[in-house]
């Protein structure tokens, strides 16, 4: 099922239950949250990395319908630059991620108007791959899409956060990087990077006033699962995974996992000891 965001979409409304939690929960970090929570985005600045599609644009759109001042980049303008030509509070700001100075020219761009409250890292890349059929050019591809961009990214972004004592950093990460699974050979040890750089990002920043989330999705309807030719289990919208990246930032949480009818049991199951986690994948994905 394709159920991406199409070309010149209406930007949506926040949902009531998306309005709930911008409206009710307090910007006041309690000492159970790992984070500030992010409440009022008006007027907050957001760049968004690997956003032309997906999860990504997605989640710039709900952010701008919230009231957020939007910086969108990524290689493919198509579903972003009429949006941005039509409304002030989004900017298109191409990029390849895996250009070390195309990363740093950008991000002197964005910076050249105002500190950053929230960078979003969504570029990701993904094929199928066993390790019958290792392809070294693939596992590499991975590795410079879904984990060294992320580390330009940073590269650009951390000196000044440092030095306004300030902002917040995501990264999408993936259920896929908690533990081996059929098909992931090249994808989950990227994302396993992702979610161990997220945790080591946030111990080193937790006193510097930045925060630090990740974002964990299981299976969303976007051009990068459309290549999947199996029923992928507890399917959602990119617009759902959006609401939930924004409820999770509003609750100041640091692993945002989603949905989690889904993600619970992957959580359990990642608990368990090998002996058993190996014939349990094997029988549920028949791989
Ligand atoms: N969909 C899921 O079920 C799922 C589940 C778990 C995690 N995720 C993660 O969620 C994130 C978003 O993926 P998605 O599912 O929304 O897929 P998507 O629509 O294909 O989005 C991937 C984004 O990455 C960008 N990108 C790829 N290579 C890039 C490069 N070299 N430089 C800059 N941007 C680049 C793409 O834009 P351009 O091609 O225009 O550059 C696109 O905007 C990814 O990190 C993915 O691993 C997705």
């Amino acid at each position: 099922m394709n159920d991406w965001t199409e070309p010149g979409a209406v930007l949506p409304q926040p949902t009531h239950k998306q309005a709930a939690v911008l409206t009710t929960s307090s910007a006041t970090r309690r000492w159970y949250q790992p984070n500030t929570p992010m409440v009022d985005w008006t007027g907050r600045r957001v760049w968004l990395i690997g956003a032309s599609s997906g999860i990504g644009l997605a989640c710039a759109q709900a952010l701008r319908a919230a009231g957020a001042q939007v910086t969108v980049s990524a290689r493919h303008p198509q579903q972003v630059q009429a949006w941005a030509t039509q409304d002030a509070g989004v900017r298109w700001l191409p990029l390849d991620v895996t250009r070390v100075v195309d990363v740093q020219a950008a991000a002197r761009e964005v910076l050249a108007s105002g500190p950053l409250d929230l960078v979003v890292y969504c570029a990701g890349y993904y094929k199928a791959q066993r390790a019958t059929a290792f392809d070294l050019n693939q596992m590499l591809q991975h590795n410079e899409v879904n984990y060294q961009g992320a580390l330009h990214v940073l590269d650009a972004v951390l000196p000044g956060m440092l030095a306004q004592q300030q902002g917040h950093i995501s990264l999408i990460s993936s259920v896929a990087g908690w533990a081996g699974l059929p098909n992931g050979l090249a994808y989950g040890p990227t994302k396993a990077a992702m979610t161990n750089l997220a945790e080591t990002l946030y111990v080193d920043l937790q006193d510097q006033g930045i925060g630090v989330s990740v974002v964990h999705p299981g299976f969303v309807a976007t051009p990068l699962t459309a290549q999947n030719e199996f029923e992928m289990p507890a399917l959602i919208t990119p617009a759902k995974a959006a609401n939930e990246m924004l409820r999770g930032w509003a609750r100041g949480q640091f692993d945002i996992h989603f949905p989690r009818r889904f993600t619970l049991w992957l959580k359990l199951l990642k608990l368990l000891p090998y002996r058993l986690y190996f014939p349990l994948v094997r029988r549920f994905t028949g791989l």
